[in-house]
């Protein structure tokens, strides 16, 4: 079977507008403006108002994402959503927004791969129109982190934001040449899932027990910020390199890399080990933190707003996930 060509043809964001800087957070745990700057290059993040829905900001980027691909939304066969903060346990966030943006033709569904969630959809998105199956793909993932984040831990607190970001993928014939989705990378490691973790309020205790020393059942996020610190410059590293010796490709030839938000050390230390500086690397970390799953959305659609990414690039995508998970995946743009 001749798989089609699978491209990114729009693309949107969206994050609340209220600010929390670091500043307010001094205000709330030991720590300083300078230490968080220097330690993780966040100077501020988003947090949803009490009234405000996680479904709220995926409508928007979603709606964002639509008028940017100039399509309509009847014309979008499949929405994939990637959230670890859905409003409902269901229905799925995916459905949710199907009915926000009124995209009545299509089938809708969650998929949770936690801060590698928007890769992992857009991946997943990518098989269902590559094989012909479906033309049209919207791809989202919004997060309202700040539900679960524990403003007393020093640790966590600091690094997440809330925030929502979306790409339309569309198929086309293939006609020889590769364009789009050139290559992916997916990996997951079960055995490591106590290195973060997020309790449902209702987990049954045995679970915590397991994971877990901890004394207290929290229904907060929780991780051993050196060791995810470490797996994911592993992670992201040997991923990225996996795909560019599998394509044959120097670091010259990758124009960008779009990685996963979750500390400006982590994605210089990877841009330095596969060879890309710091000029082509897509960042919005500064001004939203850590956004979870819709953080790659967040900096893909900054830097296609700011017309860094022009026809033909090659971008490189890249995330790293409590799970633990991974992966990478190559387009051409
Ligand atoms: C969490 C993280 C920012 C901590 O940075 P770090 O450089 O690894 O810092 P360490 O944990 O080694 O702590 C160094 C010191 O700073 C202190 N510290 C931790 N958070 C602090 C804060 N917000 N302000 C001031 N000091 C802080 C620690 O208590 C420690 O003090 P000690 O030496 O007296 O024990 C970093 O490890 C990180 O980003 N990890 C990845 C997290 C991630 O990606 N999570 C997403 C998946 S859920």
């Amino acid at each position: 079977m001749e798989l089609r060509n699978v491209s990114i043809i729009g693309t949107g964001s969206h994050v609340p507008e209220t600010i929390i800087t670091n500043a307010d957070l001094e205000k709330l745990v030991d720590t300083n403006d300078e230490w968080i700057r220097s330690r993780t290059g966040i100077r501020e993040r988003r947090r949803l108002a009490p009234d405000e829905t996680v479904t709220d900001i995926a409508i928007q980027a979603a709606r964002n994402a639509i008028a940017n691909a100039g399509i309509d939304a009847l014309e979008i066969d499949l929405i994939v959503a990637a959230s670890m903060t859905a409003d409902l346990l269901f229905p799925p966030l995916a459905c949710m927004v199907q009915r926000g943006i009124g995209a009545a033709n299509a089938a809708a569904f969650d998929t949770n791969a936690v801060c590698a969630g928007f890769l992992f959809a857009m991946v997943q998105g990518t098989q269902f129109l590559q094989t012909g199956a479906y033309r049209t793909a919207l791809i989202i993932a919004a997060e309202g982190i700040t539900r679960y984040v524990d403003y007393s831990d020093r640790n966590s607190c600091i690094l997440f934001g809330d925030g929502a970001g979306a790409a339309v993928l569309r198929a086309s014939k293939g006609g020889g040449e590769r364009t789009g989705l050139i290559d992916f990378d997916l990996g997951s490691d079960g055995s490591r899932v106590d290195v973060a973790l997020c309790p449902r309020p209702t987990a049954p205790r045995q679970w915590l027990d397991t994971l877990t020393a901890r004394e207290e059942v929290t229904p907060y996020i929780w991780q051993d910020g050196r060791a995810m610190f470490k797996a994911a410059v592993n992670g992201m590293t040997d991923s990225v390199k996996r795909i560019m010796a599998r394509q044959g490709l120097g670091p010259d030839e990758i124009t960008h890399l779009i990685p996963h938000q979750a500390n400006l050390r982590i994605i210089e230390a990877i841009g330095e080990r596969v060879g890309i500086p710091t000029e082509r690397v897509a960042l919005c970390l500064e001004e939203y933190g850590n956004t979870s799953a819709a953080s790659m959305g967040i900096a893909l659609d900054k830097w296609m707003r700011l017309g860094r990414i022009k026809p033909g690039d090659l971008a490189m995508f890249t995330a790293f996930a409590g799970g633990l998970s991974w992966g990478s995946a190559l387009f051409s743009m």
